[in-house]
């Protein structure tokens, strides 16, 4: 028997709650997934639907109020429940790190971009001055900004905005992480830069193996992007695969609406765009039963207000948690 390959990250019924006047609130509710090294991880989903939170939790940078809980949560078969702050503060940075939609968030607009690099490679290994400064060059080099050594002494401001999200990926890279979580990383830059910054980030992990878990609502950039997707809902997966499967045959009815009323390569020309009636629910108002219920033009009654769907397989490596798709398979579905 051949030994499993150790994950990067295995998770198992993740949830992040918030306290409410009712109980906990779910903000993100029984996410699991096992990711290797070198894979990507897509999450897709409306706003709301929790998929920042759970990229918090997985940093442990979560609002304080939330109460992250699992029945696994193991970075290369180490318990992240177990550590301790310290041993948070060089896995975070160091092992795993965050790029966010807004570079301004990650970036000091006091100090120079050499400073910044340079300040996060000396938290992480013990270099000198010269390595730190040359280490800095290499990620911004890596990063696609060109003239990479001239780059060293200028400020946030003076750089356009997708050259700043390349400084964040440079400042991301700088202590050599195994795993990029890339949080609608994209999403304000313009199209072409969009397309760009993807290339960069599927570069970076073929030439560097790195693990990659990007957040988007653009299935096209999914598509781009590659590797397994997971459709999330009101803080519930529910439906997970290879990317080009799901879009190509999406089983979950939410899967099917989100494609529907995008425009994207997959959508035929000839069908209009449907957005899918309704709004999303409040975190705190699914209750029990198929969180996609109010929504569903196929929900069962008796069955989807009472019971969150079981996962059924719809092929290889390809699942989906729904009641319609359990009861009676694609036959059921429209
Ligand atoms: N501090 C907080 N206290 C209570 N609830 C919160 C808090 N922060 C977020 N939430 C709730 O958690 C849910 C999930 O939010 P999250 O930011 O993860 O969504 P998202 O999928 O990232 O959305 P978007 O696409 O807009 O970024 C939201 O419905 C929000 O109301
Ligand atoms: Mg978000």
């Amino acid at each position: 028997m051949t030994a499993m390959r150790q994950a990067l990250l295995d998770v198992a019924e993740l949830s992040v709650a918030f306290p409410g006047r009712n109980g906990p609130i779910r903000a993100v509710d029984g996410v699991s997934f096992r990711l290797e090294p070198g894979e990507s991880l897509v999450i897709a989903g409306e706003s709301g639907s929790g998929k920042s939170m759970l990229c918090r939790a997985l940093m442990n940078i979560q609002p304080g109020a939330a109460s992250v809980t699992a029945t696994r949560m193991d970075w290369q078969g180490r318990a992240l429940g177990a550590l301790s702050p310290r041993d948070w503060r060089a896995l975070r940075g160091g092992q795993m790190a965050m790029i966010f939609q807004d570079p301004a968030a990650a970036l000091n607009p006091l100090l120079s971009v050499g400073r910044q690099i340079m300040d996060v490679v000396n938290a992480h290994r013990a270099c000198s001055r010269a390595q730190a400064r040359s280490r800095a060059i290499e990620v911004l080099g890596l990063a696609g900004l060109p003239e990479p050594e001239a780059r060293l002494a200028s400020y946030p401001s003076q750089l356009s905005g997708g050259m700043r999200q390349r400084v964040a990926i440079a400042l991301a890279l700088a202590a050599a992480p195994k795993l990029i979580i890339a949080d609608e990383a994209t999403t304000n830059l313009d199209v072409s830069i969009q397309a760009q910054i993807v290339a960069l980030l599927k570069r970076l992990q073929r030439e560097l193996g790195l693990g990659l878990i990007f957040v988007t609502h653009d299935l096209d950039l999914a598509a781009e992007v590659g590797g397994r997707l997971m459709v999330m809902y009101a803080g519930q997966p529910v439906e997970t695969g290879p990317v080009q499967t799901v879009l190509k045959d999406p089983c979950h009815p939410y899967t099917r609406g989100l494609l529907r009323s995008a425009p994207t390569l997959h959508s035929s020309r000839e069908t209009p765009l449907q957005p899918i009636p309704g709004q999303t629910p409040k975190p705190g108002a699914v209750g029990a039963g198929a969180p996609f219920r109010s929504r569903c033009p196929v929900s069962v009654e008796g069955v989807c207000d009472v019971r969150r769907a079981p996962w059924s397989e719809a092929g290889p490596g390809h699942r989906v948690a729904c009641n319609r798709f359990a009861l009676d398979g694609r036959g059921g579905l429209p």
